[in-house]
């Protein structure tokens, strides 16, 4: 039987995807700086998430350090979740553990315990759904590690464990010493932040199953109409390829950005940062993108700033 080569498709983007047991839409809400919301703008800033599908509100307990304070960014979400009621159960929360200034990084295994113990309060909530490792911690044993994330897991205290920032070589040191699967690695990808596609972190993403939650997928809003990049970076160059794709499908260059990053085949979730309404309901423009194969591989080659070998 002879193969046919398959003509150039436009790389779909599906609207939603699956992250452990829960079904979640692919663009997520990220928290990190709703910090200094009022609970009205915070709760416009979630319905306008829900509305496009962003079902997976991403935070940490760090959020909003430096401002609020410690917890700040948690305790903002809290108070929509406690003045909506069922608000809560429409959504899949996502918190993280594990940093503690002046520390850089504590794992140890009651800090973990401790932190989401005290999301919990703060977020309002009985449980949470999927439980990050914020970033790791060199000096925490994958066994410690291991058995914190069992514990709350055992006690109900969350659903899902995952990492993040974690390279694939910690986050299988740490899966082997589970006998549950992690269902999550979060790194920052985007088409300015393209290592985890070549250290492995989304080749792992799909040896184990992960969903891949990619953290400012806008690198936190330099690729956006409103940035003004110098001449002959990298910036420059993906903004420019990103701009003719958008010109050509109607759109924004965030929203083709979106797409790129949920174009890979690691079941990647954009966690998009944005605090302004109209901007987080226009994100939905992303699964319009039509990208082709080379739409893709032009977006890279700009990023890389050579060719494909
Ligand atoms: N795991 C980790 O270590 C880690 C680290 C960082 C972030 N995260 C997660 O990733 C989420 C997203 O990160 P991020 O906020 O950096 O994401 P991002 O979407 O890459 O960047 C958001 C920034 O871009 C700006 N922006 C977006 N669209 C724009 C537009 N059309 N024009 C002008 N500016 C625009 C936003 O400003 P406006 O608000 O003014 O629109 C905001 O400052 C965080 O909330 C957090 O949940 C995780």
């Amino acid at each position: 039987m002879s193969v046919q080569y398959q003509p150039d498709r436009s790389l779909s983007v599906l609207r939603t995807g699956t992250i452990g047991g829960f079904e979640a839409g692919r663009l997520a809400y990220g928290c990190w700086r709703f910090a200094g919301s009022s609970v009205a703008e915070a709760t416009a800033k979630v319905e306008a998430a829900l509305q496009i599908g962003a079902t997976m509100l991403d935070t940490a307990a760090i959020y909003g350090f430096g401002q609020q304070g410690f917890g700040g960014a948690e305790a903002v979400l809290g108070e929509v979740y406690a003045a909506h009621k069922g608000l809560r159960e429409r959504t899949i929360l996502v918190t993280k553990a594990g940093i503690h200034p002046p520390v850089p990084y504590d794992s140890r295994a009651s800090n973990l315990i401790e932190s989401c113990e005290g999301s919990l309060a703060r977020l309002r909530s009985d449980t949470i759904d999927v439980f990050l490792i914020h970033r790791p911690d060199l000096l925490a044993s994958f066994d410690e590690v291991a058995a914190a994330l069992a514990q709350l897991r055992r006690d109900g205290k969350i659903r899902e464990a995952g990492v993040s920032n974690f390279s694939h070589t910690q986050l299988r040191a740490l899966q082997a010493k589970l006998d549950f699967p992690l269902v999550a690695t979060q790194p920052e990808f985007s088409p300015l932040a393209i290592d985890p596609l070549e250290d492995g972190t989304l080749d792992v993403a799909q040896e184990f199953g992960l969903a891949t939650m990619a953290w400012s997928p806008l690198g936190g809003g330099r690729l956006t109409a409103a940035h003004q990049p110098e001449a002959g970076t990298q910036e420059a160059r993906v903004l420019s390829v990103l701009d003719a794709i958008a010109t050509r499908e109607g759109v924004d260059v965030d929203h083709v950005a979106l797409a790129w990053v949920l174009a890979h085949p690691a079941n990647v979730f954009a966690l998009i940062g944005t605090q302004n309404v109209d901007r987080i309901r226009a994100s939905a423009r992303a699964f319009d993108v039509k990208l082709s194969r080379q739409d893709w591989y032009d977006v890279l080659v700009a990023a890389r700033g050579v060719s494909m070998p």
